[in-house]
């Protein structure tokens, strides 16, 4: 099988209503970002913090896959094994059905305990709230999340996925945010690239850039891999 690696930023989630974080209107014009999301500001004020993950683990509750996130996993019918490496926290990959995820800065739904980083537990939705109080098996817990300012363990792992990949694609991130996005600099030269976004950054020549959102570039990627109309 041909090995798909797909690397998703906030751009796949907007279409099911989940807000980029640089984009106008975005996360980091609401919300000062060194105060929710660094490791300082969890030290600081760890009742915002779990409040901030609070709000964002409710809204998740409410939204679904889009079309980019499902014909990712429907290319797993065709042909594909389909990797994704996502810097998002939020759960709509696995949702859509894909099974190789590697999260990069973490998971909303997930929890972890403060005094040892691998016990991580999953919140049901009856339960999302957490407060800096909140004990699991006897243990005060954080969000499982990759603050600003904290190591990136996924990066190792990610770096020998894309290092596999048959095609190497890049979906709705602004490549700001290193280390994820130094990820294509590990694609075996000669692989094709594609980046979906409709305001792509600056990428090195030879990346095929389908300037559009997650779902439209999907469907125009989904003919490209397979040769047929698109499921949805
Ligand atoms: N379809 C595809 N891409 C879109 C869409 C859409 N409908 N709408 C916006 N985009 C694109 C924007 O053009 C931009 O390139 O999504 C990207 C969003 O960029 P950011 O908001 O910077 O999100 P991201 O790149 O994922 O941020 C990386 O920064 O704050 C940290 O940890 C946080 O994981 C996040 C990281």
């Amino acid at each position: 099988m041909k090995k798909l690696v797909v690397s998703t930023g906030a751009g796949i989630s907007a279409e099911s209503g989940i807000s980029t974080f640089r984009d106008a209107g975005g996360l980091w014009e609401n919300y000062p970002v060194m105060d929710v999301a660094s490791h300082d500001g969890y030290v600081r004020n760890p009742a915002l913090v779990h409040r901030f993950y609070n709000e964002r683990r409710k809204a998740l509750m409410n939204v679904e896959p889009n079309a980019a996130h499902l014909l990712l996993h429907d290319l797993e019918s065709e042909g594909w094994e389909v990797y994704v490496i996502t810097q998002n926290v939020d759960n709509l990959h696995e949702r859509a059905g894909s099974t190789h995820v590697t999260h990069l800065h973490g998971e909303l739904m997930k929890v972890r305990a403060t005094d040892n980083e691998h016990l991580v537990w999953e919140l049901r939705p009856e339960a999302l709230e957490t407060t800096p109080e909140t004990l699991i098996e006897g243990h005060h817990v954080r969000p499982h999340i990759v603050f600003f300012q904290e190591a990136v363990p996924m990066f190792e792992p990610a770096t020998e996925i894309a290092g596999e990949a048959d095609v190497f694609v890049i979906i709705g991130t602004s490549l700001v945010v290193y280390p994820a996005a130094a990820l294509l600099q590990y694609v075996r030269r000669g692989v094709p690239v594609y980046y979906i976004d409709p305001n792509p950054a600056a990428v090195p020549a030879g990346v095929t850039v389908i300037r559009a959102t997650a779902t439209e570039g999907m469907r125009e990627l989904y003919k490209i891999l397979t040769g047929k109309d698109t499921p949805r």
